[in-house]
């Protein structure tokens, strides 16, 4: 097959939190499809982006008292740990607000507008005159006119369900302030989707048979004039809001001075803009790699988020005069142990970053996902059983095994070189080998699921070979030599096929067995030939681990008892609070930290916070120190121990003394929800002195 070239994006997170497991997943869903085109030798590009702007995210930039501008910053200078922690290959991550962006954007807009597809419109809106902004409908509160349940949000009710304009609550006020709002009119700008060259184009865009049929489906109820349940009646396509006034972070509007794009006009060009940034510093020409008609365009989205994708999106490259995307792949949401649905705000269940911090292999989930994925858009949950049952049985189980069974014989019997394949064992190579295209259909078609389930059928065939040949009893007998080198070379050259097969989702994992092969990467060509004979294999080193319950356990424990519900940010920030901004190596090495030994503590009259330390720190003289630990530590508990210091702090004149430094303790930002202070101790052998780098 000729060479494809694809361009992959996920949908661009909001930079207003950190990532969650339903993230996680959908970009897990889509670099496996990524990997298996690269692994077919087609060339892709695969990129990201933060969607930087809109209203939510401007208020929670100014209540944390930054700029929008160094808020998202922040947020983005936390995603990679998420993306290189789950092997995730973007090769580009970018920004909405990156100056691609606001071009990109703001050209769209006037190729909509000289097609004719822009109209105003003067629309009446709740205004909050103490903040002096429009409020989008999420900041606005008050009763359900329906149900008259209080403190509602603008757009429905979470108590009866009810859907109704903000302009229908009763007793309105605004979030922000407080403040009753009050209706005030303004010029809005309308992509016309109304417009009938939009509705022919989108009915065919959407009809056409690309899309799921769940979500063609889906789509077409949005073309006709239809009774809704409630006895309303719903329009066919209406035009689409695109504006918003300032005070707005977003990307102004051309020729219409304090008007923004509202964000979901310029979030989906940031798939263009992390692309044409990528070219860019490629040095390789955007406007020709968009031109190739030859070029397939791809969007993993969520379920949740299918209108702008299917009808906005294409309408507004479409009637720009750019290419449309090939198609969109919506997944389903995931939940964890039964739980409730992820949403975007809360996402709590699984936290990926504890995941990795307790050790647990991102493979293992990945193999998980891939195990439950499928092409529809279902939603699929995380069972922590179910996963330990996975891995442990199947993916160690079934498939590392056969390289531990057979990798020690060849190492130690026939010094790593691979022996000749019996006839029955080129039976067996055959069946893993033909299976090389069912496979590969069905990663084209997205059914990661039934795919692992072909490959684990392989595996169980594998592993009857071994039960059938057995390779420990063939070691024991005289004169069989010949035969364990052949049974063990029919077992490695499986297992390379089956790794070929797994790379995919398991890429780590597939370049430890190369290394261990001692082969070039694998694609799925490889699938056709076979080591050979003579071919010299690594020492084997265990390739994975199984899943121990008590990691489980781990993950899934409640983090300790807040006094409040934490908000959303307190409950994905570690430790209650939001990384600090990054730093320079440089800006690490002017604080000097060295290890010092506690020679003496004692309480400090007059003082119910302060201990105060008399500190070793290798040099001449001792050091004095004031510390606010006398909650958390008597004075004779801390005497003789060693702990660290930042000792090039300029001293500091207190109320009790001078104090010549700090000692260095942990504690959560909410100190009512997570009580405790704790004193850093290093490991034993740290002498008083030692710098710590
Ligand atoms: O729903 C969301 O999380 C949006 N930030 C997705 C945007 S996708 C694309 F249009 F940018
Ligand atoms: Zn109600």
């Amino acid at each position: 097959m000729s060479q494809r070239r694809l361009f992959v994006t996920t949908a661009l997170p909001y930079a207003n939190g950190n990532f969650h497991i339903g993230h996680i997943m959908e970009y897990i869903q889509a670099d496996i499809w990524v990997r298996f085109q690269r692994m077919q030798g087609h060339a892709v590009n695969f990129v990201g982006a933060d969607d930087a702007h809109g209203a939510p995210i401007m208020i929670a930039a100014e209540k944390a008292g930054k700029t929008p501008q160094q808020f998202v910053a922040d947020i983005a200078a936390g995603r990679k740990p998420y993306l290189d922690g789950f092997h995730i290959s973007f090769d580009n991550w970018h920004s909405t607000d990156a100056p691609e962006n606001h071009q990109l954007a703001q050209q769209i807009y006037r190729d909509l507008k000289k097609a004719g597809l822009i109209s105003t419109k003067t629309i009446e809106q709740f205004f909050d005159a103490e903040k002096n902004m429009f409020l989008p409908d999420r900041f606005i509160k008050g009763q359900c006119p329906k149900c008259g349940a209080k403190d509602q949000y603008g757009d429905n009710c979470e108590v009866c369900g009810a859907v109704y304009a903000p302009t229908d609550l009763i007793n309105p006020y605004s979030a922000l302030s407080g403040a009753t709002p009050v209706l005030k009119s303004s010029e809005h700008f309308f992509f016309r989707l109304s417009d009938p060259r939009c509705v022919e184009f989108l009915e065919q865009w959407t009809q056409d048979g690309k899309l799921q049929p769940e979500v063609a489906n889906k789509v077409k109820e949005w073309f006709s004039v239809r009774d809704n349940a409630d006895g309303t009646q719903s329009e066919g396509l209406g035009d689409w809001d695109i504006s918003r006034d300032a005070p707005y972070f977003g990307i102004e509007i051309p020729d219409a001075p304090g008007k923004y794009f509202y964000v979901w006009l310029d979030a989906p060009v940031g798939y263009l803009a992390s692309l044409k940034n990528l070219l860019d510093k490629r040095g390789e020409d955007y406007a020709a790699y968009m031109a190739d008609p030859a070029l397939e365009q791809y969007h993993f989205i969520g379920k949740d988020i299918v209108t702008f994708h299917t009808l906005f999106w294409p309408a507004m490259l479409h009637f720009s005069g750019r290419k449309t995307p090939d198609n969109v792949f919506v997944h389903g949401f995931l939940t964890v142990n039964n739980g409730e649905k992820m949403s975007k705000s809360r996402g709590t269940g699984l936290d990926p970053l504890k995941y990795l911090s307790l050790g647990m292999n991102p493979e293992w989930l990945r193999y998980y996902l891939a195990a439950k994925l499928n092409a529809r858009n279902e939603d699929i949950d995380f069972n922590a059983d179910d996963f330990m049952a996975r891995v442990n049985s199947d993916l160690v189980g079934k498939y590392i095994n056969i390289a531990s069974r057979a990798a020690g014989f060849i190492a130690k019997r026939f010094a790593g070189r691979l022996g000749e394949i019996s006839a029955d064992g080129d039976a067996l190579l055959s069946v893993l080998r033909d299976q090389s295209d069912t496979i590969t259909q069905l990663y084209e078609f997205r059914e990661f699921a039934k795919a692992l389930r072909e490959v684990m059928l392989l595996a169980d065939r594998v592993n009857a070979y071994v039960d059938q040949n057995k390779p420990w009893e063939l070691a024991k007998k005289e004169g069989m030599d010949t035969r364990l080198q052949d049974v063990c070379t029919v077992c490695i050259e499986a297992f390379r096929l089956l790794t070929i097969y797994l790379k995919p989702v398991l890429p780590a994992l597939g370049a430890q067995v190369e290394n261990f092969l001692k082969t070039a990467p694998l694609g799925f060509a490889d699938a056709a030939v076979l080591l050979g004979s003579g071919h010299l294999i690594g020492d084997y080193a265990h390739l994975m681990q199984r899943v121990d319950i008590k990691q489980l356990d781990a993950l899934f424990e409640p983090p300790a008892q807040a006094e409040q519900a934490p908000t959303a940010i307190e409950s994905i920030a570690p430790g209650g609070e939001e990384m600090a901004p990054v730093i320079t190596i440089d800006d690490f090495s002017k604080i000097d930290l060295r290890i010092a030994r506690i020679v003496n503590c004692e309480a400090v009259e007059g003082s119910t916070k302060l201990l105060r330390l008399t500190l070793d720190v290798g040099e001449a003289t001792l050091r004095n120190v004031f510390s606010g630990i006398a909650s958390a530590y008597k004075p004779e508990d801390l005497i003789g121990k060693h702990t660290v210091m930042v000792a090039n702090l300029a001293p500091r004149k207190m109320k009790f003394g001078i104090s010549e430094g700090m000692v260095l303790a942990a504690s959560h930002a909410n100190e009512k929800a997570q009580p405790g202070i704790f004193v850093l101790e290093p490991l034993p052998g740290a002498q008083p002195g030692m710098r710590v780098r």
